[in-house]
């Protein structure tokens, strides 16, 4: 049976699934429920600074896109840190940590960018007892607009200055959440390097408007006749934070820079995708709000029965395997040749592949075969592009094979030998060896 532990940071955790900072790590009721159904560690809800908390709205706060059958893809938020008191989530935070010392707390701050202000909420935080510090760099809406979360999180040099702070004045382990609203993920990432970051955790949430209502034309959720944009999460923004997590993981400045990995993690499946980029553990927010904190229990049976069937005893034993296999396109090998193939088995009929490649592709797929609706791959025209499978809505009905001799569609002997763009006779800059 696989071990599921990790030591992230030197923090033993006995599975990889923690609850990201948000309504579910709000309170001591939540954590301690989501202890019981298994979690291995939280993110407490971010903390503000000593004083009046802060205020949310007291209408809707949430936004959604639906797939078809109404399963929800995309959530977008608009609401603050927590608005409890500081001393009474520092208070809970200490009780949790002693009832369940086998389990991780992590706490989120965010405080305004001064100093004095995390200067005087750490040692606050390490009198816990908690395991370590998430900076919340991230919050796209709200708090930005008072120059904290993503509004520090964009500025790389702000980033570094505030990680310093805290390995200042806080003793334990320092992990930078990073935000996905900026260009280039690599430049905040390497500036939390250089403050003395012990990790960096990401995604958190992306700017959004997930709709406006046609009656009164304004953004949902719809606060009296206006909305803000909010924060977006959820299985829709998984692509986009694992590219960020692969960004960061095989870029030469930050790799080896321990990753906790977040967005859009919904199963078992999604977590291994994302420890295979290079994370050390993974947390979860929309999945726990949409399913509650049992789906954890999905989560580790599959993950546990897919080591096992894979022969991985532990985590580290395929964490990062992707990495390496993350490249740049200049690097792709262009000997590399496939061809659709239909099981005419499966195949429903339905044409969508037809009507797919002959309109928006290469005009290889038929509709008649003589005189019979009937589709096949066309091979002389088709150049591999998959577009048919992704439009295919039966599984495994259409396939891409690899084929090696002479390209009906070229007419030219396929190379067996690995070729890329830059050694490619079109590319100007074509060098003689390959750079990879
Ligand atoms: C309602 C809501 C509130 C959130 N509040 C916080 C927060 O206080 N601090 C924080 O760092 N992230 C917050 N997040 C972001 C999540 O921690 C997480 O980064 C994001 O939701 C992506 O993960 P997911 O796709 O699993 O939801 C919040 C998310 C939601 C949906
Ligand atoms: S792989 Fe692309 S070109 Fe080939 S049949 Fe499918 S859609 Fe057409
Ligand atoms: S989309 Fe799939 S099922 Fe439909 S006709 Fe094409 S191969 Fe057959």
């Amino acid at each position: 049976m696989a071990d599921l532990s990790t030591t992230f940071l030197g923090i033993k955790s006995p599975n990889p699934f923690w609850l990201a900072s948000a309504p579910p790590t709000d309170k001591a009721y939540n954590v301690e429920r989501a202890f019981e159904a298994g979690w291995g560690g939280v993110v407490w809800k971010t903390l503000g600074e000593e004083g009046p908390p802060v205020v949310n709205v007291n209408g809707p706060r949430y936004g959604a896109i639906f797939g078809p059958d109404r399963r929800l893809m995309g959530l977008n938020n608009i609401e603050l840190i927590t608005d409890r008191s500081l001393e009474i989530n520092l208070q809970e935070m200490t009780e949790v940590k002693k009832r369940w010392p086998d389990r991780v707390i992590i706490a989120s701050i965010m405080v305004p960018c001064e100093e004095e202000a995390w200067k005087a909420i750490l040692p606050r935080v390490e009198a816990t007892g908690v395991d370590g510090i998430e900076l919340n760099f991230g919050c796209p809406h709200g708090m930005s607009e008072r120059g904290m979360g993503a509004a520090v999180g964009q500025v790389p040099e702000y980033i570094q200055m505030v990680t310093e702070w805290c390995k200042k004045y806080y003793s334990k382990p320092v992990i930078v959440k990073l935000t996905p609203n900026i260009t280039d993920v690599r430049y905040p990432a390497r500036a939390a390097k250089a403050g003395g970051a012990d990790a960096v955790s990401l995604i958190n949430t992306i700017n959004s408007i997930v709709s406006v209502d046609l009656d009164n034309f304004a953004p949902v959720p719809t606060i009296d006749g206006k909305g803000s944009h909010g924060g977006y999460c959820g299985p829709a923004v998984k692509p986009i934070a694992m590219n960020m997590v692969a960004e960061i993981a095989r870029d030469p400045e930050t790799a080896g820079l321990p990753i906790s990995g977040i967005g859009g993690i919904n199963t078992w499946r999604d977590a291994a995708e994302f420890i295979s980029l290079g994370c050390g553990n993974v947390q979860v927010c929309t999945a726990a709000m949409t399913y509650g904190f049992k789906i954890v229990q999905e989560m580790i049976s599959g993950l546990s029965e897919w080591m096992d069937e894979k022969g991985y005893e532990s985590i580290d034993d395929f964490m990062g395997l992707a990495t390496p296999n993350v490249t740049d396109w200049k690097n792709l090998n262009l000997n590399y040749v496939t061809k659709a193939k239909i099981d005419q088995d499966l195949c429903i009929s339905c044409g969508r592949c037809h009507i797919a490649c002959e309109d928006t592709s290469h005009q290889a797929i038929t509709n008649m075969v003589d005189g019979l609706r009937k589709f096949e791959v066309i091979d002389e025209e088709c150049v591999g592009c998959n577009l048919c499978v992704n439009v295919c809505p039966v599984d495994s009905c259409i396939t891409m094979e690899q084929i090696s001799g002479v390209d009906p569609r070229t007419k030219k002997e396929i190379d067996p030998n690995y070729a890329n763009w830059t050694t490619h006779p079109n590319n100007p800059s074509a060098v003689t060896e390959p750079a990879e």
